[in-house]
């Protein structure tokens, strides 16, 4: 019987395994994806916190994190983007689980045996307030033995919310999802890097930018997204996956600037009346690439690049186009309101904020007060007034962001 028993439990764990790894494989960024697995390894733990080391350039880069004593769930949240990394050696319990591939268990953070390489770094507790107890920490390995990173999980609970040191089971069945997941990370740091190779193509050309204006105007739009989607209540499954899409499609929102020429890109100072009507078509450029419409990534890739210049209260450009891929059309009559989809309006206030913020081969950049402004200004014309006050809700977010991606 208690065999029996054993094995229905052992079984639920499997199949919830099994499910969360198949919903994983559906998903494209590695930031939603690292959240997923996160999830799911606290879940499968019962620990109230969480961080996800990748390895980068022989260091361990924190990229995740999760604390529901710290941080409201499903939020926007500035420490997601902190922007640390950890050697790999003996010195931290994360390095030493890189350096060795051997999980660690410790059962209190602050009475380790003298016998241990490593040392807990208190730092974080001391600014923060949170008191760690127990840590597991998980070599994140491929089928092929490939380190991608660490996970470390902190704080196991019983059922009065204790901290307790972490069980068998918990060093059985997160350990047992690890090479699945790491080989989903894998896939998702290639999506990305894919994303800002493409993107290089159309920037390199622009010498002051880079991929690093792409990553931030993903993950503005992701963040505006999300507290958008709150606020009207969406489903949580539904936010994550929208989330994750418009991170990437907003990603693109340029990539059309690879059909025009180098001498309207970097042109050093302000662009002729002909000159910008040629550079405006770098919106349904970028929109005939995705004229395949499988995918909703597509579909938004498409619906963003199109119309991240469109105006809220009209008229921005290209306006309405009855087929984007006929040739030598003039600019449409113009689109305002909701009749410009959500991931576009989004997007065109990440973008313009991006923009200001910095310096380009023919401007300066705005101070904060300056573009704040501008962006009060223009609520409600160039931009979606429900968005501004996102956005502005949101504005540590943003500023952290900024900081990580630089
Ligand atoms: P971008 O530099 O990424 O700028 C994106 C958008 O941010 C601009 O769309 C505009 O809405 C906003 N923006 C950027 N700088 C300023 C500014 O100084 N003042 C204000 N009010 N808004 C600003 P826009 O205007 O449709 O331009 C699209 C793209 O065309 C720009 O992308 C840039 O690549 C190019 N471009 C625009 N104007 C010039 C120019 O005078 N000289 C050159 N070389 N390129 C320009
Ligand atoms: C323009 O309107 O010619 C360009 C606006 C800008 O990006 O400065
Ligand atoms: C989208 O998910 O971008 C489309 C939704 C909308 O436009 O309201
Ligand atoms: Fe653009
Ligand atoms: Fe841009």
């Amino acid at each position: 019987m208690t065999n029996f028993n054993m094995n229905t439990y052992q079984n639920d764990i499997i199949v919830s395994i099994l499910q969360t790894i198949e919903e994983i494989n559906h998903l494209k960024d590695v930031d939603t994806i690292l959240d997923k697995i996160l999830y799911e390894a606290r879940k499968l733990s019962r620990s109230d916190a969480g961080t996800i080391f990748l390895v980068e350039d022989n260091q361990l880069k924190f990229s995740y994190v999760h604390n529901d004593t710290l941080f409201k769930k499903d939020e926007s949240n500035a420490a997601l983007y902190s922007n640390y990394s950890v050697p790999i050696n003996e010195g931290s319990i994360v390095g030493y689980t890189a350096l060795t591939g051997d999980p660690q268990n410790i059962e209190d953070a602050y009475q380790m045996s003298p016998n241990t390489p490593y040392h807990f770094n208190p730092d974080y507790d001391k600014k923060s307030g949170y008191r760690t107890t127990s840590i597991l920490t998980i070599p994140l390995k491929t089928f092929e033995n490939k380190l991608v990173g660490v996970m470390q999980l902190i704080n196991a609970k019983n059922d009065s919310g204790q901290s307790i040191p972490f069980s068998i089971e918990s060093q059985t069945y997160v350990p047992l999802f690890a090479n699945h997941a790491s080989v989903a990370i894998e896939r998702g740091v290639m999506n990305r890097e894919l994303i800002l190779r493409m993107m290089k193509m159309a920037e390199l050309r622009d010498p002051t930018e880079t991929g690093a204006h792409v990553q931030r105007v993903g993950a503005y739009s992701a963040e505006i997204y999300q507290q958008w989607a709150n606020r009207h209540k969406l489903d949580k499954k539904v936010i994550k996956r929208n989330k994750d899409i418009i991170r990437l499609a907003a990603m693109l929102h340029d990539v059309g600037k690879v059909g025009i020429s180098d001498f309207i890109l970097k042109k050093p100072g302000k662009l002729s009346d002909q000159e910008y009507d040629i550079m405006k078509w770098h919106t349904v450029y970028g929109a005939r690439l995705f004229i395949n419409t499988t995918s909703l990534l597509d579909t938004i890739s498409r619906e963003i690049a199109l119309n991240h210049h469109e105006k809220w209260s009209g008229p921005g450009y290209p306006g309405k186009i009855e087929n984007i891929l006929t040739e030598n059309i003039a600019m449409g009559t113009p689109k305002q309101g909701e009749e410009i989809p959500l991931a576009a309006r989004i997007t065109s206030l990440a973008d313009v904020f991006d923009a200001l913020t910095s310096k380009r081969s023919y401007k300066e950049a705005w101070t904060d007060e300056q573009i704040l402004g501008t962006i009060e200004k223009e609520s409600g014309k160039q931009f979606d007034p429900e968005l501004v006050d996102c956005f502005f809700q949101i504005f540590d977010v943003i500023k952290a962001i900024r900081a990580k991606y630089q």
